[in-house]
């Protein structure tokens, strides 16, 4: 439940209106949900995360991640779910500290755990699309100064290098790196994320070697299965002044737009780390070009205010539930159209790898699913080669710093009971999945208030 003030009205881009009454979407299009492992597999004792856990304060409410939705045990109960629900892919992440939980030390155990959920996946029909670093890291390698120390990026390519070689015949989708973006800004600027640093000097130290490391696994995995396809995951918010007529707002939202997005989208092109990424690789750099699809992952907009609190809702809109740090964002679905068409610049195909929010009671889920789905058909429309979304997530999970109190899944989960219940909208999404558009009947049983601005 939340929502502080009606519908934002007045947005200049139009909707997608159109006169047909469904919005349909490719042949073969990917259809699932995305997860991480640390946020649902429990147990991991052997992380940096789990370490920062134990930290007072750090996490709302003093919230664990503990057994989290026990996927290490039964994945395949929720795997059983998803297939029942019609998906067909599914995005999750391979837990680095299980593979390799010394330093050079692998586990076999682990990855006969890996390859039995890639094989249940498989089976029901749903392709798997698999992240090598989601957030956690080892504690070996926390030890060692983590992201921070340049060796990372050989550690992470080896790691890449053994994961894909043992799972590589049951993964044809990898995504090296989520959101080197958020990692280095959430961990090492802004404290809220492990390592809990707020330091801006080691933030770009980190963000410069998660780009070089995830180009590292994309050479490895890319000479192992020349057939597979490689990505790396942005987040993407949708920065814009507060008041568009301050210049002095509009540049500070360019300047925040180029720091978060830019720096990464442009040396995985051209192989130029830009200050103030270290300087130094260029035209032969393993980046150049390192990317087979962007994985895109959107949620919000927010707006930028140098004069007041720096970033902050537009006023008025409609917002989601609130977590530690307030509201979690405004509905902005215009802004997932924006990033697809911005991605598009860049020449890939791009999947969505997330989008989604928490809603505890499901009521304002369906709207957004809707009205986001909505947009990206606009963009598919318009000939951005989507192939894919993936929205966060399948079930209720451990949010990193604020634990369990945003509940992002389609699935509600009682974390202490291990009970499932299907929220609303998983139905819905069944439904879209199963036309494989957007139909005017769907618009009208779960979220009828948007009819006027998604059919004529
Ligand atoms: C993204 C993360 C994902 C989840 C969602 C809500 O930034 O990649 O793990 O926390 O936000």
């Amino acid at each position: 439940m939340a929502g502080i003030g009606p519908r934002e009205h007045g947005d200049p881009l139009p909707g997608p209106r159109q006169d047909k009454r469904r919005l349909p979407f490719p042949d073969r299009f990917l259809w699932g949900t995305a997860t991480a492992a640390h946020q649902v597999e429990g147990n991991n004792v052997n992380n940096d995360w789990w370490a920062f856990e134990q930290r007072p304060g750090a996490i709302w409410h003093g919230d664990r991640s503990g057994l989290a939705c026990d996927w290490w045990r039964n994945a395949e109960a929720d795997f059983d779910l998803m297939a029942n629900m019609g998906h067909n892919t599914h995005r999750l992440s391979v837990e680095w500290s299980r593979i390799e939980p010394q330093e050079g030390t692998f586990d076999p155990a682990a990855v006969a755990r890996y390859r039995e959920m890639l094989t249940g996946l498989h089976q029901r029909g749903i392709e798997p699309m698999v992240t090598l670093f989601h957030f956690s890291s080892p504690k070996w390698l926390a030890a060692k100064g983590g992201w921070q120390n340049p060796a990372v990026v050989g550690h992470f390519r080896r790691f890449a290098r053994h994961t894909v070689e043992q799972l590589g015949d049951l993964v044809k989708l990898w995504c090296t790196i989520n959101e080197p973006n958020v990692y280095a800004a959430f961990g090492y600027l802004l404290g809220e994320h492990a390592p809990g640093e707020k330091n801006p000097r080691h933030c770009f130290q980190v963000l410069s070697h998660q780009l070089q490391a995830h180009a590292a696994a994309y050479r490895v995995i890319k000479a192992l299965d020349g057939g597979a396809q490689v990505g790396l995951v942005v987040n993407i918010v949708a920065f814009e002044p507060l008041d568009p007529a301050s210049r002095i707002s509009a540049r500070a939202a360019k300047l925040v737009d180029y720091v978060f997005h830019e720096l990464t989208f442009r040396p995985v092109s051209d192989g130029k780390l830009r200050f103030p990424l270290s300087a130094g690789l260029a035209s032969h750099s393993p980046l150049v070009d390192s990317v087979d699809f962007w994985g895109a992952n959107y949620y919000t907009r927010k707006r930028v205010s140098p004069q007041r609190q720096f970033l902050q809702l537009t006023p008025g809109a409609e917002v989601s539930d609130s977590g530690h740090y307030g509201p979690y964002g405004e509905l902005f679905p215009q802004g997932i159209y924006r990033a697809l068409k911005r991605v598009a610049t860049l020449g890939k195909p791009i999947y969505i790898t997330e989008n989604g929010l928490p809603d505890d009671d499901d009521d304002q889920r369906p709207r957004y699913l809707l009205t986001h789905l909505a947009q990206v058909q606009r963009a598919i429309a318009e000939g951005v080669d989507v192939r894919g979304y993936y929205h966060w997530s399948f079930i209720d999970n451990f949010e990193w710093a604020e634990g369990w109190a945003l509940r992002f899944g389609l699935v509600a989960l009682d974390e202490t009971t291990q009970v499932r219940t299907p929220r609303r909208c998983a139905q819905l999404y069944t439904d879209v999945i199963r036309a494989n558009a957007i139909t005017s009947e769907a618009v009208a049983t779960y979220a009828p208030e948007v009819m006027g601005d998604m059919f004529r």
